[in-house]
Formats: C-alpha cells, sequence, structure tokens
C-alpha cells in the first residue's frame, strides 16, 4: 500500500505516429458538457464491489469528514454562518427526473442570462457498421428547475451527439441540430433562432464531417467540412447552402467575415506540406491563395500562422502574417520535421505562446513567447510536457490574475512537475506548498516540496481528476484546482485546493476529488464529492473563498452523480446537480438544481469590499505588485461578508502605471541577454551573415535599438534603454510565403539562425514499435531513450537531418479534426 500510494506519476505515453494537426489551441471553456453515465456492467460491479466493503465503509463512515474547516480563527463567524440553513435551501431545491434511459446527456445554455438550457440525451448501438439511436430533447427556462420534453419539435429525429448542439455566438438565441442520416449522401438539420422554442428543418445536399460553425461576428453565416472534403456556405441560417470549394483539408473562420482554408491540388489531404492557404473575405465570391507549400496553420489573436515547407528536407517553419496573410514574416523559431508539431497555447492580440515539439517522442517540447509582431521569440520554459497525441498539455491561463499561467514539466526521472509564471511567461517557478498540508512520501525533503496542479494531463491519463483547474475572470484572484503535495505530481486521489491570489498561495480546501463552479463572481462556490461508485446527496458550499464550507443534504435518496452544471460566466446563483438513479426496474436521469439567491439574504453594498492589490505581498514598497508595466488595485468582496454581487456586477479596478526597468524589454531579433543580466547584447554569431528572417521583404529598413517592451507592458518613464539603432536589412533575405521563391530551391543561401540540433535515433529502436513508459510504482521502469550524437550549429547550411524513422504518419485520407474542431479556433 505504501508504495502505490507513494508513486510519483509518470508520463505515460504510447508514441503514436505524428500529430498531424500543427495549431492546437489548449483546452477552452465548453458550454456543453456532456455526462456520460457508466454501462450497466459497471454498475453491477459497482454494487457487488460496494456490498463487499460494507463493513470498511461503516468504520469510515464513523469518522465524518465533511466538517466545516477552517483556515484561521481570525475569520470570525463566518463559518457558522453557514449553518442552520437547510430549511431556506430545502425551500429552493427543485428536482426534475426525466423519464429517460439514454445512455449520455449533453447540456447547452442558450443566451445569457434568459434560463434557457437545452439537453440532449442520447442513446447509441453501434450494430453492423451503422450507428442506431435514440435521442430526446428537453428544455428548460428557468435555468434547470423544470424540462420540457420537446422531442416533437424536431419530429423524433435522432440528434448525432458527437456533433451535439451548435450554439451561436452572442445572444443570438439561434441553435442547430444536426439529424442523424447514416448511409445516406444528404443530411437534415434542425435550426431555431427563437432560443430553442421553435425549430425548422433544413435538409443539406452534403454530409456533414463536423459541426456547423457560425461566423463569429454574423450568426446568419455558417460554413461546414463535408465529409468529401467540400467547403459549404450558407448565408441565410441554413436555408440555402452554396458549395464554396473542393478538396479542403481545414477551414476557420477568421477576422471580419474572413474564411482561412487550405486546399489541396488534387483532392488529397495526405499531401500536407504541399496545400495552398487561401482567403476570402466575401463569403467565397473571391479567393485568393496567401501562401503555398502549406502544412497547416492557426489562428490566435490578430495572428495568422502558417507552417510552411522550407524546402529542405521534411523540415517546415513558421511564418506569421498580421495582415491577414498579405505580408508574411518568418518566425524565429526552431523548424519542425515531420514527426514534430507546432501548437499555439494561447494568444491574444498582443502575443503567443507557442509550443514547439522536441524531435523524437519525447512527450515534451519548448514554449516560446512572442512579441508584438509575433516574429522574435524568447525562450520560455523548456522540458514543456506536451504528448503527442495533442490536447495532453496542462498549459492554463489563470483568467482570474493577469499575466498567470499554469502548465507541467517532464522532470529529470520522468515526473510530472507543475511550474507557474506570474508574468506571463517570463519566468516559471514551482507552485508553493499550501500552509496547511504536508509533503506526501514523493518528497525527499519533507519539510521542502510543492504543490503540483492535476490538468489535463492526468484527466487524460484516467487519474480521478473529474474537473479542470478552475478560475474566471470576474472572480479576481481566486483558482480552485485538483492538487498533490510533493516532489511531482502523484497518482493517488488528488484534493481540492483554492487560491485567493491568483496562484501566489493555496489551501487545501476539501479531501479528495470533487466537482466544483463557481457563482455569484466569485461570492459563492460549490462543490460535489466525486464518487462514481457511490450514490451521494451533499453538497457543499462556501462563501468566503473555500475558507469554510457548509454541508447542504439535497436529497434523502442519494443519486450516482455525474456531474455539476451552471450557467457559463459564473454570474449565476442556480446550479444543477446531475446523475441518475438506479432501480431494480430501470436508470433514469435526474437533476436537482438548488437556487442559493436565499442564502445570501442582501446585496452587497461598498462596505462589503476591500481593497487588494494584485501580485504584492508587501503593499508599502512602492514597486511592489508592478505586473508587465502597471500594477491593479481591485476592490474585492470581502471574506466574511454574506451578501449577493449580483448578475450586473463588474469587476472594480484602479490602474497605475509602473516605472520601466530593463526587465521591461524583450531583446529584439539579433540580440541575446546574457546569464543573469538584463542587458540586450548583439548576438556576434548573427555579424556579417545574411539572414533567413525579414521583416516585409527587402524594402523595408529593419532598425533595431535591441529592446522591445514586452507585449501588453505599460510602464512608463523609469529606465529606458540607451536607443542604438543598427540598420539589419542588408542582411536580410526576404522569404516571403510564395511558390516562386519556395519552389526554386535556395538553400545555398539559407542559414537558419535558430540553432540546429542534429539528432540521431539509436538504431535499435525499431520503426514503427510502439514505445511505452510503463509507470511501475517504486520499482524499475522501461523508458525508451534517444541519445544525442550530435549537437551543433551549423554554419554553412543545416546538415541534413535524418528523415524520421516514421513515415505513413497520415493513417488515411481523413483528416482527424471533427471531435477536436471547436479547439481549434481561436477567439
Ligand atoms: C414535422 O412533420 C410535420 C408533418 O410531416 C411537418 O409538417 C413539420 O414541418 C415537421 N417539423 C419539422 C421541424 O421538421
Ligand atoms: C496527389 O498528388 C501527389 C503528388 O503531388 C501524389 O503523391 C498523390 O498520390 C496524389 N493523390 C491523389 C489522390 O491523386
Ligand atoms: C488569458 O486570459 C485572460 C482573461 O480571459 C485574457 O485577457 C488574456 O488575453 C489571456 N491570455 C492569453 C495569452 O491568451
Ligand atoms: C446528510 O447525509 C449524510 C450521508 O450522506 C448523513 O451522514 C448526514 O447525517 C446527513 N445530514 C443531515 C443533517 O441529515
Ligand atoms: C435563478 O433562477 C431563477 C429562475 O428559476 C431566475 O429568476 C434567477 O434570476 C436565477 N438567478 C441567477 C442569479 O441567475
Ligand atoms: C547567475 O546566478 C545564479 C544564481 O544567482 C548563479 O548560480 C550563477 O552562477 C550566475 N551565473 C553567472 C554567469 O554569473
Amino acid at each position: 500500500m505504501g508504495l502505490l500510494l507513494h508513486c510519483a506519476l509518470l508520463l505515460l505515453s504510447v508514441s503514436t505516429l505524428i500529430a498531424g494537426l500543427d495549431f492546437q489551441l489548449g483546452p477552452k471553456g465548453n458550454r456543453q458538457p456532456a455526462f456520460v453515465r457508466r454501462s450497466n456492467t459497471e454498475v453491477q460491479a459497482a454494487r457487488i464491489a460496494k456490498r463487499s466493503l460494507l463493513t470498511w465503509l461503516a468504520a469510515a463512515a464513523a469518522s465524518p469528514d465533511h466538517k466545516i474547516r477552517r483556515r484561521s480563527t481570525e475569520d470570525g463567524d463566518s463559518c457558522k454562518a453557514l449553518q442552520g440553513h437547510d430549511a431556506k435551501l430545502a425551500a429552493n431545491t427543485h428536482r426534475y427526473t426525466f423519464n429517460d434511459l439514454s445512455g449520455s446527456v449533453s447540456l447547452a445554455w442558450v443566451g445569457d442570462g434568459t434560463g434557457v438550457i437545452l439537453a440532449l440525451t442520447t442513446f447509441q448501438v453501434p450494430l453492423f457498421m451503422l450507428k442506431f439511436g435514440q435521442s430526446k430533447l428537453y428544455r428548460s427556462e428557468n435555468y434547470g428547475k423544470s424540462f420540457q420534453d420537446v422531442t416533437n419539435l424536431i419530429n423524433d429525429t435522432f440528434i448525432r451527439s458527437e456533433f451535439g448542439i451548435a450554439i451561436g455566438p452572442e445572444n443570438s438565441g439561434k441553435v442547430i441540430l444536426m439529424g442523424d442520416t447514416s448511409g445516406s449522401h444528404e443530411s437534415e438539420i434542425f435550426v431555431s433562432d427563437d432560443f430553442g422554442k421553435s425549430f425548422i428543418r433544413r435538409d443539406l445536399p452534403f454530409m456533414p464531417q463536423m459541426q456547423i460553425m457560425y461566423n463569429p461576428e454574423n450568426s446568419n453565416v455558417l460554413l461546414v467540412h463535408s465529409t468529401n472534403n467540400e467547403m459549404w456556405l450558407s448565408e441565410d441560417f441554413g436555408s440555402n447552402w452554396k458549395k464554396v470549394h473542393d478538396a479542403v483539408c481545414l477551414m476557420k473562420w477568421g477576422r471580419k467575415n474572413s474564411i482561412f482554408f487550405t486546399a489541396s491540388h488534387n483532392g488529397s489531404c495526405n499531401e500536407w506540406g504541399m496545400l495552398e492557404l487561401k482567403r476570402t473575405t466575401d463569403y467565397g465570391k473571391t479567393i485568393k491563395t496567401v501562401a503555398s507549400k502549406i502544412f497547416s496553420f492557426g489562428l490566435g489573436g490578430r495572428f495568422l500562422f502558417a507552417s510552411v515547407m522550407t524546402g529542405k528536407g521534411s523540415l517546415r517553419m513558421i511564418h506569421v502574417s498580421v495582415d491577414q496573410g498579405e505580408t508574411w514574416n518568418m518566425a524565429q523559431l526552431p523548424p519542425v520535421g515531420h514527426e514534430q508539431f507546432y501548437s499555439i497555447l494561447a494568444a491574444n492580440d498582443e502575443m503567443v505562446f507557442m509550443h514547439v515539439d522536441e524531435p523524437g517522442d519525447t512527450g515534451f517540447g519548448t514554449i516560446y513567447v512572442s512579441d508584438d509582431r509575433g516574429t522574435v521569440y524568447s525562450k520560455s520554459l523548456e522540458r514543456h510536457l506536451y504528448t503527442t497525441k495533442g490536447g495532453d498539455t496542462d498549459f492554463t491561463n489563470i483568467t482570474s490574475l493577469r499575466g498567470v499561467f499554469v502548465t507541467s514539466v517532464l522532470a529529470e526521472g520522468d515526473s510530472v512537475q507543475s511550474v507557474i509564471s506570474f508574468d506571463q511567461g517570463g519566468e516559471w517557478v514551482p507552485l508553493r506548498k499550501p500552509a496547511n498540508t504536508k509533503c506526501s512520501a514523493t518528497a525527499k525533503d519533507p519539510e521542502k516540496c510543492s504543490l503540483h496542479i492535476h490538468a489535463a494531463y492526468s484527466v487524460a491519463m484516467k487519474l480521478n481528476v473529474p474537473v479542470l483547474p478552475l478560475s474566471e475572470p470576474n472572480a479576481v484572484g481566486l483558482v480552485l484546482a485538483h492538487g498533490s503535495v510533493g516532489d511531482a505530481i502523484s497518482v493517488i486521489n488528488p484534493d481540492v485546493y483554492v487560491s485567493d491570489d491568483g496562484g501566489y498561495t493555496w489551501m487545501k480546501a476539501l479531501n479528495g476529488p470533487h466537482h466544483y463552479a463557481i457563482l455569484d463572481s466569485g461570492g459563492l462556490l460549490v462543490a460535489v464529492e466525486h464518487n462514481p461508485k457511490q450514490p451521494i446527496n451533499t453538497v457543499k458550499f462556501s462563501t468566503d473563498e473555500g475558507q469554510c464550507w457548509g454541508v447542504y443534504n439535497f436529497t434523502d435518496d442519494p443519486i450516482y452523480f455525474t456531474g455539476l452544471a451552471s450557467e457559463p460566466g459564473a454570474r449565476s446563483m442556480n446550479v444543477s446537480i446531475w446523475g441518475y438513479r438506479d432501480t431494480f426496474i430501470s436508470q433514469y436521469w435526474i437533476s436537482i438544481t438548488i437556487d442559493f439567491r436565499d442564502l445570501l439574504t442582501r446585496d452587497c453594498t461598498d462596505k462589503d469590499y476591500v481593497p487588494w492589490l494584485a501580485h504584492s505581498d508587501d503593499i508599502s514598497d512602492p514597486k511592489d505588485g508592478c505586473m508587465l508595466g502597471y500594477k491593479e488595485k481591485f476592490l474585492r468582496l470581502r471574506k466574511d461578508s454574506l451578501c449577493w454581487n449580483g448578475r450586473d456586477y463588474v469587476v472594480n479596478t484602479q490602474p497605475t502605471p509602473c516605472p520601466c526597468t530593463l526587465d521591461d524589454f524583450l531583446c529584439d531579433f539579433g540580440y541575446y541577454r546574457k546569464e543573469n543580466s538584463s542587458e540586450c547584447v548583439e548576438q556576434p554569431d548573427l555579424t556579417g551573415k545574411v539572414l533567413e528572417f525579414c521583416l516585409h521583404g527587402k524594402e523595408e529598413q529593419l532598425l533595431t535599438s535591441g529592446y522591445r517592451k514586452i507585449p501588453g507592458d505599460k510602464c512608463v518613464g523609469g529606465k529606458m534603454p540607451e536607443r542604438k539603432e543598427i540598420d539589419l536589412s542588408q542582411r536580410c533575405v526576404s522569404d516571403l510565403v510564395s511558390r516562386e521563391l519556395l519552389a526554386d530551391g535556395h538553400s545555398s543561401r539559407s542559414v537558419p539562425i535558430v540553432i540546429t540540433v542534429v539528432i540521431v535515433l539509436l538504431l535499435s529502436i525499431a520503426a514503427g514499435v510502439l514505445f511505452v513508459k510503463k509507470y511501475v510504482c517504486g520499482g524499475r521502469f522501461l523508458v525508451h531513450r534517444y541519445s544525442v550524437l550530435q549537437q551543433h550549429v551549423e554554419d554553412n547550411g543545416a546538415e541534413e537531418i535524418d528523415e524520421p524513422l516514421e513515415t505513413n504518419h497520415v493513417q488515411n485520407g481523413k483528416i482527424e479534426f471533427h471531435d477536436d474542431s471547436d479547439e481549434d479556433l481561436l477567439e
């Protein structure tokens, strides 16, 4: 037992043959949680297990661990304040039982503050290559307190759960459901523009291969990719469709009604690296090719990225455009080979976090942060965990405090460790150990260890982590996450930790895994224990950012809990507990909605808020709290105030600028910082060389003083770097993304300015073999290693890099974007 509990989580990765898509966006808030109920056999197994555990459980029940906790004794009587509300809450608890045996349910909120929820339950069985199924549609107008079966509005058509419910942007009230017509060449959709009150059937002259994409700026305009790789568009919300282009491999909505897509010459999307990137700004009337020899492309903030074949073997490089593809610059990032990938971790109009995969199936890469042009990059974090399957990265934007990001690194010995950055990727540090915890046995030193956050990677590894870390822009400073305390992420059941200062300090809030939700802009937290094996009947709630938790039994007849649902945006006071009951005769879905409005009896007034300086631990120090050139003072709800922020609550912030220091600047292209120095010095190996890096071609003068403000930095006055402008344009060779230029191979004159690391794979590793990094607790484990045989900077053109061993990277003609298509999109 000891061994098992104290074993650190090791990377468990099966070497996949490349991650086909270059530009993935990390997990994004989804308005449609889907709850999946376990199959009957699992339930059966649970029932048996339960019986045998009965005596053990009886003993455990004697030590109730749902006791109200408190962090310190100075917090007044707020913990007591949460007791004795059962009657009040019971009067505001609404049960709805679904007469439905379906296997999964998807929820979607329609509109903001409308209280309209659509619930789609589906039941599917695969049978002879075809899928047979049944679905039911329910609609609520009161935040889930009651539902109406509205399946008849869509004439009992089977809706495919994998396409779910497509909700229109903003408050358009638009809804699209896609009917299943497996086997035929046409399809049908049901559209609504009145928040799902009524639906109209529309026939599609094609079979969609993914969910329909709304134009984010005009919800009447729809775009969709058909199963035979055609791109179809409708300008009248699905009545009429026109085919815009054939042989399309990937498509995305850009800004200002633009559509970007890659197309192949002969209809085969296998020929990545041979694709053309096209753009239309008039819904397909005119189409312009903006780049050729494209492998893939991505959009992030105001940046358009394309990975372009270099003409040297299978290497490709990132090019970036900030004018919708009119002009391109080569990004100062390492080129990658076939088996590697690029990924946009996060981006806004100012900068981008880019992950560049390491050669070989290492499961990690390097994070680079860009300047404001998207061309010059600084190395931010090495050994950043990102498994090749894609999506399995812990990278998380902590949206409740500016500049804070959390992710994981694959440390020595292949243990996974969490790191946090408070300055937009400038520096990464381990998370501070919560004061009220002890280091687990993964720690070498029982006094010195740190907190590790369980995010997407742990979920993908099927650890007992029911939900991802949670933060909301309107709940300033608040972060909820599963974590463990030690030297690395632990495989044992994680606990729930809360930070109220954007991740600087943490405390353990709940024992064991929970689902959690933020309500009333952080004024109320709700959590339900995650225990798939046992029915539950308690919900926990906190009005002081997780220090004290009240307990409320919402039913006498416990349910198998599957998920917690509240309106996105964290302004609601209504939360729904979804689950099912399992009787001898049948199983059925049940949702229990609790309105917490009566718990907080009064509206908050000015006296309920206290000033708080972000990024600060010493308010008397004038330099304290400066982050990216300014400090922000917020008015935050006092922890002991029992009041309602309200739906109209706006974050109250007073920013003040800070004087500049050299640390407010990045080194520009051609410059670097020496270790422990803030000064940017000219890169000696670039002097007198022809550079394969240009800004807007040959014409433009490229002057630099060596420093550039960090994107988003608003410092004023203070230390301004000496301006010593150097003209780099003579050393510059234009490298526009045009077919002509790239076609007449220019390898002789190109010297990549980035260090080329040549890695030769050990020959003992046979091609195609799947390597598994086993995790064997405490014992020996098998790890495959690549040895670095050569590592040098080439002066005269990069040495040819060995062809990757695995070249059959795309299994069939179809590119697998459908399921993740949402996550490719950047707003
Ligand atoms: C459902 O079927 C009826 C009768 O066939 C038809 O009039 C109606 O338009 C259909 N409704 C939808 C949403 O397709
Ligand atoms: C498309 O062209 C490439 C060469 O450019 C060729 O290898 C591939 O087989 C072609 N695919 C089809 C479906 O014709
Ligand atoms: C992180 O989230 C905040 C709040 O939503 C947003 O303003 C910011 O642009 C995000 N940063 C990046 C790099 O995406
Ligand atoms: C709430 O339910 C738990 C079992 O889930 C039980 O132990 C506890 O006594 C109940 N509390 C109240 C006040 O009924
Ligand atoms: C909770 O739901 C009720 C309707 O049942 C609604 O009137 C109320 O506005 C909701 N509360 C919040 C804060 O959204
Ligand atoms: C930089 O600082 C670190 C820690 O302060 C020190 O260990 C290291 O030797 C320094 N490096 C140089 C080149 O001065």
